[in-house]
């Protein structure tokens, strides 16, 4: 039985891992704390799962990591530097090999928990090399408070790598003028345009573009429920990554 604890355990997203994971056999829902709650009796867990806010997130990953429990990020923001902040917190600055590495604690940051999601970000990857051209489109529901999404963040870096890797430089753009944002967000170089609308979920398209032809690759969640089996992958797959940080649920799922 794998005792977990959940963060944010009032939360849209907090709320249905604490179901989904009283309704698995092998799981066990040992602690769920929420804001003003304490956080010791997350101790007893063999992994927490974070589901709160970027603000917050931070602070309870450091508590894990002090505490030495295993942790499942899924709380959003985490671009290049607050990874490397992750880092920090995970390793703490010091030696990353021998006793002292081998026995910390694994922490997991997902930016998207979706199967179909870590899909569409490999395909756009393994794409991204074969474009001149390559945009994001991130739409979400109107609650979301961060933008660009984690996923689209990622796709982004993503997307850079394979580029840069094919020695491809930044993408045509004759633009001279434009109203602040008219492009969207550029991470690592590639530009993310952001919609919140009622009534969505969480959907991205990756667009390339070549010479007289275009590829969109489009994912839509359209309900939380879509996260729940990356959150039981992560969940079962934690004490089997490396020591310290993990990004993404690629190694997890064989994509790696
Ligand atoms: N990785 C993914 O696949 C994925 C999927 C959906 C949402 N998210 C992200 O997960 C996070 C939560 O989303 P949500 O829709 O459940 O938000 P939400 O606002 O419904 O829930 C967040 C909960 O965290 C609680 N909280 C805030 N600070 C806390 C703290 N310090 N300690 C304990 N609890 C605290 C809040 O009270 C709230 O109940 C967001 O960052 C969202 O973008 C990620």
């Amino acid at each position: 039985m794998i005792k977990v604890g959940v963060l944010g355990a009032k939360g849209r997203m907090g709320s249905l891992v604490g179901q989904t994971v009283r309704s698995a056999a092998d799981l066990e829902l040992t602690a769920e704390a929420d804001v003003g709650d304490s956080r010791d009796p997350l101790r007893g867990c063999d992994v927490v799962v974070d589901f709160t806010s970027p603000a917050a997130v931070m602070e309870n990953l450091a508590w894990c990591v002090r505490s030495g429990l295993n942790t499942v990020v899924g709380t959003s923001g985490f671009d290049g530097a607050r990874l490397a902040e992750a880092a920090d917190v995970v390793h703490g600055g010091t030696d990353t090999t021998g006793a002292a590495a081998a026995s910390r604690p694994r922490v997991l940051v997902v930016p998207n928990f979706s199967v179909g999601a870590v899909l569409m970000m490999t395909f756009a990857a393994q794409a991204a090399r074969f474009f001149e051209s390559a945009e994001i489109v991130e739409l979400h529901h109107a609650g979301k408070v961060d933008a660009p999404s984690g996923t689209s963040a990622r796709t982004a870096a993503m997307i850079a790598v394979a580029r840069s890797a094919a020695g491809l430089g930044p993408g045509p753009d004759a633009t001279t003028t434009q109203l602040d944002g008219a492009r969207g967000a550029v991470v690592d170089g590639v530009h993310v345009h952001s919609v919140r609308l009622a009534g969505l979920v969480a959907h991205q398209e990756v667009l390339l573009g070549g010479h007289g032809e275009t590829l969109t690759i489009r994912h839509d969640s359209l309900d939380r429920a879509s996260f729940m089996p990356g959150v039981l992958v992560a969940v079962r797959g934690i004490a089997s990554l490396p020591p310290g940080l993990t990004v993404g649920l690629d190694s997890l799922l064989g994509l790696a």
